[in-house]
């Protein structure tokens, strides 16, 4: 087991790539603390991963909130004994070009992927840089790496996901805390089928039309990925296998952003 003892902070643990990485660390030996908005989400990965016979914190709240980030990573560090690695993966997408986007909609999106991933990370630091060791996981998106239509929002706060990425590891590798950060193309989500289906209903077309275009068009191995793809990236980044590899910026999309 890669990480006995240690102990992961993953945002969004309650679905898709997040409950995947949940999953996966416990599996190999960590104590796991998951939060998200969603209770009950957080709470069934929370009973697989003690059925698992893994030790889980399953906290409800949004990491909007700084008090509830603040808050969440005390209570992390108070019952499992340290903090070794965390995950900024809680995300909302919101499908619109800027016109129909308004203020308090670019600000839902903004305080949830950009705010939320930057408290996380200095609260998460904090005690990494005490400790002198720690990684730091950012989940951005191939939208972070080039606009998508229909997505000013959204494709605005993964680009800024990016360079905090590059920011942290640059302030902190002096400390031995390595940060980097994922840019998933099109994974077997909620998030992206109701993404699909929001860009269908704009084009009269279902999400599955959507999607299946899509992947036929741009994925060069001609298929989505799977949250346990993304996962087994991220646990590789938090190993030892990945101890010189910080301020990297890695797709995970099948070929999807290596060009036209
Ligand atoms: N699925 C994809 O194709 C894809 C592609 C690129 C990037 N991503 C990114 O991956 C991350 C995970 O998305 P997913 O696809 O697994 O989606 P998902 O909808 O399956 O999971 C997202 C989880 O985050 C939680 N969440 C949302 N807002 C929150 C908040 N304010 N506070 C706490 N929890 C909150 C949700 O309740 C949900 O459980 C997101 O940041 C997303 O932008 C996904």
């Amino acid at each position: 087991m890669k990480f006995k003892e240690k102990t992961a902070y993953i945002t969004g643990g309650g679905s898709g790539i997040g409950k995947a990485t949940a999953l996966a660390f416990a599996a190999e030996g960590a104590n796991v603390a998951i939060v998200d908005i969603n209770a009950e989400g957080a709470q069934q990965t929370a009973s697989e991963i003690e059925k698992l016979g893994g030790k889980c914190l399953a906290i409800v709240g949004d990491i909007s909130s700084p008090t509830l980030v603040e808050n969440s990573i005390k209570d992390t560090i108070a019952k499992f004994g340290g903090l070794d690695f965390a995950f900024n993966n809680a995300g909302c997408e919101f499908v619109a070009p800027l016109l129909e986007t308004s203020e308090s909609q670019w600000d839902e999106v903004i305080d949830t992927n950009l705010k939320g991933t930057f408290m996380v990370a200095k609260h998460a630091a904090e005690h990494m840089v005490r400790q002198k060791f720690g990684v730091i996981i950012n989940n951005a998106s191939d939208a972070g790496l080039r606009g998508i239509r229909l997505n000013a929002a959204y494709s605005t706060s993964k680009a800024g996901i990016i360079h905090l990425t590059r920011s942290i590891a640059l302030d902190y590798g002096a400390y031995n805390v390595r940060c980097n950060c994922i840019c998933p193309g099109c994974i077997k989500t909620p998030l992206c089928e109701r993404f699909n289906a929001e860009v269908g209903a704009r084009k009269g077309k279902s999400g599955e039309e959507v999607l299946e275009a899509f992947v036929k068009a741009n994925i060069p191995m001609q298929r989505v990925g799977m949250p346990d793809e993304v996962a087994s990236v991220v646990l590789f980044l938090c190993s030892d296998d990945a101890r010189y590899v910080s301020g990297a910026i890695i797709p995970i999309d099948g070929g999807l952003t290596a060009g036209m």
